[in-house]
């Protein structure tokens, strides 16, 4: 008997999966249902492949913490079918491993498998050999392209089944994704695209997954797949029948960023009223894209011109830290959000309130009395508001939701953030940072570590410089040939320059040019194997000056893929390299056109071939040291070894000495690097979070490299003698390069007596102010601290007028030698120092590793 049940048991598990009691979703005009049940669900985005397996659970768990039911992601094609039919869900393509993560972690999952994914990905995800696939044309009823993304989509399901992931079998699946905003170009394929649009959902449905799909941006979707909204706001959204609930796919809490571009920024305060909006009209599911961004290691990001971070200003940094106060403030929207849900889950719809001519309520009510929530917003982008409300009176600050969980008391204002401020810094030894000022947020020490100081370098031929070169006659496209197994791909032709020539330019005093019509997405153009110059841009011309010899001149083409072209119709089309033709012009004779000329094709760098990075790699011939006074040279590899800083702080190398390559430590490639400076325009002086926002808005960082830092995650490291190598393009010193750690070294708050208390505390109606150090650090000391009018901000605080002399012992007392510490916003903790003016305390706190290694709670 009891074998029996043991075996009943074990069935059980293997059939239902282990995370869940199985359950099914479907859903009603009103939102998704679990089991049944109408939810009011965040959903916070990840892509697993721009994190390490060991990042996944810190990630997960930041999520849950800041107030998510679900993870979303991607499913990366090019990751999972490198090769056609020969599948990889290794190491960071773990994508079960991610799912079972999720599922263990209490989480719903939301899978986008696209396949098309767009998300700033290499070629928008698709694996670039499906371009080679005969007769294809990509997302269109075209049978090639049909069969293929059949194949891949049916694979996932099945694998996914076959683990038990779906939320029937007890995983933490609840819905899925088939094509991805394919309405926004849908109109360039005609009809085709139309019944694309139907076989799409036909199929995705058709296997049996059973539960929900989406299609985002997709007015056409049919009766049975909910169509969803992607964007900055989506609280207007209407999806196409009035029987599918409100979803917001994508709400771009950030964006990204591409190399040479200023550091976009979306304000906390914009980003709370925008979901507070949606859940105030009617929306039910809300995922934000990217809660943790990541990093595209390898060749990975998606183009034209994509960084290596995928930072995207998301509540997680990169290297998944928190982004304060960006996460601490969602997440006090979150738990508002969740005490409003039995209203908003029980009434049908809500009762529209007009208070003003840019204020409104909407009020949820459900059959119990006490299950009433209400959202007044003020959309006025200049002035606050003063409304009556339930015969009791609110004001509202400019461009701000309140959330009123019971129709009556404020627990959450969109813009009023009273969760602190984290400054990180980047530094080579966390413990020895000096006390700075400045306005960044991401604070650079000046004492930092060199990486080495003994170096090795190679340098990489200039053309020609293996047996599988070919000639043709004929410009080819830069994918046919390299089928992005590499960036680079060197055309070589030869052109003969005569006496006549010569003498003509020398009479006329003209210099012959080389034009190409087009290219993408970087040349460098040597002649007679001295560099004479390089190009950048987005199918652009080019125009260059030469000079030539007498008799034959070799000229030597190195075309670079920076990230394929991710987003738009006919990406089989696109390629890279160059279009139309390539001339020299002021020959004695006229132009010399090379477009039909025999051109010698070399794939890929020889140092790549050689696999110069690897550890195992054997290739000790060529290497030699490197001097202090070398010239820093073109196309050269570098070497060093170098030591792990000690801690569990994440690792960035600084580059800013370097000029454009890619950079491999311990054999795994951690992506691009490009010295690339932003514009000194552009960068506003003070962010104002009111009105619209778009990625132009607030952004950072002009004048200064895109990108310095480059992560390596932790599991990559050793402690000791961890190989870097770097393939370097344009020259830099590498004896300047430097390993750091980033972490938070300050944490600041301000908040006013009249906000509302941490959302968790909301009954009891005083204001608090919480601070908090990382994980294993402690706050070592107060730096600043006043109870009463002061002014400024994280670290340019002052006092004001008004200020209770026993502020700054108060929280010495209270917060140092702790993780976290709280504090309660009131005259009865600091005294009046001024009575009838309403108070506010700022704090700055220093946090250094607690010496233990554990913090104290
Ligand atoms: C959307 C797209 C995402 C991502 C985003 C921008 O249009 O669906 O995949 O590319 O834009 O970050």
């Amino acid at each position: 008997m009891q074998n029996r049940i043991v075996v009943w048991l074990a069935m059980a598990l293997t059939v239902t999966g282990e995370y869940f009691k199985p359950f099914n979703v479907s859903y009603d005009h009103r939102a998704l249902q679990i089991d049944g049940q109408r939810r009011m669900l965040i959903s916070a985005g990840i892509h697993y492949p721009r994190a390490t397996p060991q990042m996944w659970p810190d990630l997960i768990a930041k999520s849950k913490d800041g107030g998510a039911d679900v993870i979303q992601t991607y499913v990366f094609w090019s990751g999972h079918e490198p090769l056609r039919q020969q599948y990889n869900f290794e190491g960071r393509y773990d994508l079960v491993k991610f799912v079972k993560l999720v599922g263990a972690s209490g989480l719903y999952l939301h899978l986008r498998i696209g396949p098309y994914v767009c998300a700033e990905w290499n070629f928008g995800g698709f694996p670039v050999w499906l371009r080679d696939i005969p007769g294809i044309v990509f997302r269109t009823d075209n049978e090639p392209f049909k069969e293929e993304m059949k194949r891949f989509v049916k694979k996932i399901v099945d694998v996914m089944r076959e683990e038990s992931l779906f939320s029937w079998q007890g995983g933490p699946i609840i819905m899925l994704q088939i094509e991805n905003e394919y309405g926004n170009i849908e109109g360039s394929y005609g009809q085709k695209g139309k019944d694309y649009v139907k076989w799409a959902a036909k199929m995705a449905v058709g296997l049996g997954a059973g539960v929900p799909w989406v299609m985002c941006q997709q007015t056409d979707a049919p009766e049975y797949i909910i169509d969803a909204c992607n964007g900055y706001y989506c609280d207007g959204f209407k999806p196409n029948s009035n029987k599918k609930p409100v979803l917001w796919t994508e709400n771009w809490d950030g964006w990204y960023t591409t190399w040479g571009g200023r550091l976009p920024h979306r304000p906390v305060e914009d980003l709370a009223f925008a979901v507070a909006r949606f859940y105030q009209r009617g929306g039910s599911f809300q995922n934000y894209y990217m809660f943790f961004g990541g990093t595209n290691f390898g060749r990975t990001s998606g183009g034209p011109n994509y960084v290596t971070s995928y930072d995207y200003d998301a509540p997680i940094d990169e290297y998944g830290l928190l982004s304060q106060p960006k996460w601490g403030h969602l997440k006090e929207l979150h738990a508002a959000i969740k005490l409003c849900e039995p209203g908003l889950v029980a009434a049908e719809s809500a009762q529209y309130i007009k208070l003003g001519s840019m204020q409104e309520a909407h009020v949820y009510r459900g059959g119990n009395t006490s299950d009433c929530s209400a959202f007044l917003a003020n959309i006025d982008e200049h002035k606050s508001s003063t409304v009556q409300f339930l015969g009791q009176s609110y004001t509202l600050p400019p461009w701000s939701v309140s959330i009123l969980p019971d129709c009556k008391n404020t627990v959450f204002n969109t813009a009023k953030v009273g969760t602190q401020t984290s400054i990180k810094v980047v530094d080579f030894e966390p413990t020895s940072f000096a006390k700075n000022s400045g306005p960044y947020h991401l604070m650079i020490q000046k004492k930092a570590s060199l990486i080495s100081e003994s170096w090795m370098s190679l340098k990489e031929p200039i053309g020609v410089w293996g047996d599988d070169n070919f000639t043709v006659q004929g410009i080819l496209e830069h994918l046919n040939v390299t089928k992005d197994q590499t960036d680079y791909l060197w055309y070589i032709t030869r052109v003969y320059v005569s006496d006549e020539d010569i003498a003509h330019w020398k009479e006329n005093t003209v210099t012959p040019l080389l034009k190409i019509d087009s290219m993408r997405d970087v040349v460098r153009i040597f002649i007679n194997g001295q560099l004479i110059g390089s190009a950048r841009g987005d199918w652009v011309e080019v125009v260059q000056k030469v000079q030539l010899k007498q008799g034959y001149n070799d000229l030597m083409l190195l075309s670079q893929t920076v990230g394929l072209q991710n987003y738009g119709a006919f990406l089989e089309k696109d390629g890279a390299g160059f279009k139309g033709n390539i001339t020299l012009t002021g020959f004695k004779n006229g132009d010399v056109d090379l477009t039909y000329s025999p051109w010698t094709y070399q794939v890929g760098l020889k140092g790549e071939f050689q696999k110069l990075y690897a550890t195992d790699n054997d290739e000790s011939s060529g290497w030699t040291n490197l001097t202090h006074d070398t010239v820093p040279s073109i196309l050269s590899w570098y070497k060093t070894y170098f030591d792990s800083p000690g801690g569990k702080d994440p690792v960035v190398l600084d580059m800013s000495s370097m000029g454009k390559g890619e950079a491999w430590v311990n054999g795994h490639h951690i992506g691009r690097y490009w010295t690339l400076v932003a514009p000194e325009d552009g960068c506003q002086e003070t962010c104002d979070y009111r009105g619209s926002y778009n990625s132009d808005k607030c952004q950072t960082n002009c004048g200064k490299p895109t990108q310095i830092w480059y992560h390596v995650p932790r599991s990559w490291l050793h402690p000791l003698d961890n190989l870097l190598v770097l393939f370097e393009e344009t020259g830099g010193n590498p004896f300047e390069i430097t390993v750091k750690t980033v972490s938070v070294g300050t944490v600041c708050a301000h908040v006013s007596e009249d906000y509302y208390p941490p959302v968790k505390m909301w009954s009891q109606m005083k204001a608090v102010m919480e601070l908090q150090c990382e994980d294993g650090y402690i706050i070592a000391s107060i730096e600043f601290a006043s109870y009463g009018t002061p002014q400024g901000s994280c670290q340019a605080f002052s006092t004001g007028n008004c200020h209770a002399p026993t502020s700054s012992s108060i929280l010495s007392k209270a917060c140092e030698g702790k993780n976290r510490c709280e504090i309660q916003v009131s005259n009865s903790v600091f005294g009046d120092p001024c009575p009838w003016t309403v108070k506010s305390l700022a704090v700055e706190a220093r946090c250094e590793p607690s010496s233990s290694g554990l913090s104290e709670i």
